[in-house]
């Protein structure tokens, strides 16, 4: 079984879905987005008429009952399964579920179950898991760690050009505002706040194609694995 690890973290809208997809491609390995499993806490809790932001205590009492599994897609990717039925992409990518998620995501119960499902992902072999705390706590052992990020602009535009995540009439204004509120609670949070691994690369992708992210990581993970 090959145990490597890639950890990418980083912001909202900073590229790193894009880029750590097209390194798992590259590697022939596993992608997985720990980001859509908060985002599937938040869209249950959400269907079940629970307000994230509010009632945390109702969200850690029905986690059991939200049965929550990552499996493979058979395309090099995992999708997030509730309750046996595969989520959609598109119903945990809206403005709505972005929000609830960067909530829910401070929940400590939530995150204690997450710590498990995501540490499990390391059976499928080869992984590139991308997240906020994969290097600094789910995978602290990773054989290379990045943070992944761009500057307000750049990832302000980025994110309005992905149709279906922004609400409508956005502007870039709006959308940086909003990318940069979940940045500070994502950042801010008691536990697992968003920052750097102490030994991660960190990579600013300003003016870079996914394709020269994805080469530069690559590189710094076959020197790490000799
Ligand atoms: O990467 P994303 O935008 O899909 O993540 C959605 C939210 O989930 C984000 O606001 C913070 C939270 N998250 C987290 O706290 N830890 C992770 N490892 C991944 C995501």
């Amino acid at each position: 079984m090959n145990q490597y690890q890639i950890a990418i973290d980083g912001p909202a809208a900073s590229g790193k879905s894009t880029v750590a997809k097209l390194v798992a491609k590259k590697l022939g390995a596993c992608y997985v987005n720990t980001g859509s499993m908060y985002r599937a806490v938040a869209l249950a809790a959400l269907n079940a008429g629970i307000n994230p932001a509010s009632e945390p205590d109702k969200i850690a009492a029905s986690l059991a009952s939200w049965n929550i599994e990552s499996v493979p897609d058979g395309e090099g990717s995992t999708s997030v399964v509730l309750n046996g039925v595969p989520i959609p992409a598109a119903a945990l990518r809206t403005p709505e579920v972005s929000n609830a998620a960067s909530d829910v995501a401070k929940i400590p119960a939530v995150r204690a179950y997450m710590l498990e499902l995501q540490r499990a992902c390391r059976s499928l072999g080869l992984i590139i898991m991308e997240g906020r705390d994969i290097g600094t706590v789910v995978l602290p052992d990773a054989t290379a760690k990045f943070f992944v990020t761009a500057s307000p602009e750049e990832r302000a535009r980025r994110r309005l050009a992905q149709t279906g995540e922004v609400a409508e009439g956005a502007t870039l204004a709006s959308v940086a505002a909003e990318i940069a509120r979940r940045d500070f609670q994502d950042s801010h949070r008691a536990i697992a706040p968003l920052k750097p691994a102490e030994d991660a690369e960190t990579i600013v992708t300003d003016g870079m194609t996914p394709e020269q992210v994805a080469d530069r990581i690559i590189t710094t993970f076959e020197q790490k694995r000799k």
